[in-house]
């Protein structure tokens, strides 16, 4: 796999996933230092960065460690997508990815992510407004479909209204997280359009890996997998990790320091310190601790316990 868009090359095209509440800075510098080679921002609304942009500021900061920056943003409405495009806040971003797929009610409801492929002639009229107001490449990430299998219909929608790449989720709006993602459905995807294709659902090791290669995409992009194992990016590209866990999540926490206050991220680093340690035997006993841990500091002592003595 070799994918390159307008000249920016993304070397084995592992891509970590948008994921709202989790792909936050820190966990895209440490999955950066392991392999990914492109991140993207969580999503982020069109209408709050023009109308609140501090709130976005927020979620825009990035690590100089991550190799291509993609930020996601979401909306329903062309005009105000393509206003939003011109926002000093999405400078940083050498791609911008339209989000098409998110199935969260919250979002649905406005008209905007997934539900967006129940109104193809919409979809279009935003990708092409972001496409000519952008100076930047646009993708477009999406599902199947809403409640059935569109994606190769909606994917040529999207290669004709301008977009310079696709990634497609194989499930349904409907299917939400549940069942497997259809590879058969990427693959016909990938043999409908002429620009390139990434890949998305269920990689997880090296034998999902290779099923995803089969479909013959140009690149493949993790979410879940990478949870607490932010090293599967260069594992999947044949380097074992050999790192101490600690330090990894200290790296994490360290970045995250540098922006956020202390209360919100003993809240908010639970579930990532869950998943570095899902699957570590020794740390069974202190799950629970760490899943009610009163501070970051109390945490990392845990940790320490449990990687370093
Ligand atoms: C917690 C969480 C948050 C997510 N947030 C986003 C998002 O903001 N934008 C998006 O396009 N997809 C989002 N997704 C979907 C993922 O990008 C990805 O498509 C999905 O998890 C399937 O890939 P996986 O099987 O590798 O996890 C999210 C998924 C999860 C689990």
């Amino acid at each position: 796999m070799a994918m390159k868009i307008n000249g920016i090359d993304f070397g084995s095209s592992l891509i970590l996933a948008p994921m709202a509440g989790v792909s936050d800075v820190g966990f895209r510098e440490v999955c950066s230092l392991y392999g990914a080679d492109a991140t993207y921002s969580e999503m982020l609304s069109c209408r709050a960065m023009l109308h609140n942009p501090k709130k976005t500021e927020f979620m825009t900061v990035d690590s100089p460690y991550e190799k291509i920056k993609i930020g996601q943003i979401f909306g329903h409405e062309s005009d105000i997508m393509a206003k939003a495009l011109t926002s000093p806040l999405l400078e940083k971003y050498q791609i911008i990815d339209i989000n098409m797929g998110c199935p969260a009610p919250k979002i649905v409801k406005n008209g905007e992510g997934s539900a967006l492929m129940k109104n193809p002639p919409l979809a279009s009229e935003i990708i092409s407004s972001c496409v000519k107001a952008s100076k930047v490449p646009v993708s477009v990430k999406f599902r199947l479909g809403y409640d059935r299998d569109i994606s190769r219909e909606f994917g040529r929608m999207c290669e004709e209204s301008g977009a310079s790449f696709i990634t497609l989720h194989a499930r349904t709006t409907e299917q939400g997280y549940s069942g497997k993602a259809d590879l058969d459905a990427i693959a016909r995807l990938k043999a409908s359009v002429n620009i390139p294709v990434v890949g998305n659902g269920d990689v997880v090791d090296s034998e999902s890996y290779q099923r995803m290669l089969e479909t013959k995409v140009d690149g493949v992009m993790i979410g879940r997998g990478a949870q607490g194992r932010p090293w599967i990016f260069d594992e999947l590209k044949g380097k074992r990790f050999d790192g101490n866990i600690f330090d990894v999540i200290k790296r994490h926490i360290e970045v995250l320091r540098k922006y956020y206050d202390e209360s919100w991220l003993t809240l908010y680093m639970r579930k990532h310190l869950l998943w570095y340690v899902s699957g570590v035997e020794k740390a069974s006993a202190v799950r629970l601790q760490l899943a009610t841990s009163p501070s970051i500091d109390n945490s990392l002592e845990l940790l320490n316990k449990i990687f370093n003595k």
